[in-house]
């Protein structure tokens, strides 16, 4: 029988406090108790993989060593299809240091410009991994469809959600209720893998 994840404590591997808000909202009201690696102080590991399972195993591991528990991570990003893909697993990095969302979201809307896009369409991809203390780990992948807009629109989310609207909608993430997000995000989509797999 495949390993399965007992609600309770869960470290979140992550330092991205919009990440920590999702990912509490969809792993408390099944009976965890969320604490994300900020509030234990836990290094930022390196991201040297290319791809998201491959990010998302380093973050995981690094905090289920560190800690001793299971810890969860999500590694994610915007693929732009007029792009090849871009920034994919940069994401995090096209919006420099210190983070500035905005100038990402400017840079992204300047590369379609410079190829003069007719293709606006992206997606979010969500990797969610799992890592026990013992070595064992499992991924989990979802993404959301849509198409990116200009100017951005919204103050909620984080990231480039004021320039992803999703497929079906004609709101950016950004103007979404949480709620609303976070029912149908990418990584509410990968977490619904993760609750039929582990739960
Ligand atoms: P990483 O997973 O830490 O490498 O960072 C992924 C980056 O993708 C984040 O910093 C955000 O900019 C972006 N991203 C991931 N998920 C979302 C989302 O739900 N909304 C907006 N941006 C996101």
């Amino acid at each position: 029988m495949s390993r399965k994840l007992i609600p309770g404590r869960l470290v979140a591997a992550t330092h991205n406090k919009g990440k920590v808000v999702e990912l509490k909202d969809l792993f408390e009201p099944i009976g965890f108790q969320v604490i994300s690696a900020g509030e234990l102080n836990l290094e930022e590991a390196e991201e040297t993989e290319l791809t998201f399972e491959g990010n998302a195993l380093i973050k995981a591991r690094a905090a289920a060593q560190a800690t001793g528990a299971p810890a969860l991570s999500d590694d994610s990003g915007l693929e732009v299809t007029a792009l090849g893909g871009m920034p994919g697993v940069h994401t995090a990095i096209w919006a420099g240091e210190p983070r500035d969302f905005y100038r990402a979201m400017e840079k992204v809307e300047r590369e379609l410009q410079a190829i003069d896009a007719k293709d606006r369409s992206a997606r979010f991809v969500s990797c969610l991994a799992v890592a026990w203390p013992d070595g064992h780990e499992v991924t989990f992948r979802g993404e959301v469809e849509g198409t990116l807009t200009w100017p951005p629109r919204g103050e909620m989310g984080f990231g480039y959600d004021p320039v992803f609207v999703p497929t079906g909608f004609d709101v950016t993430f950004a103007e979404l209720e949480p709620a609303q997000k976070h029912a149908m995000s990418h990584r509410a989509a990968a977490f619904e893998k993760l609750k039929a797999a582990l739960l």
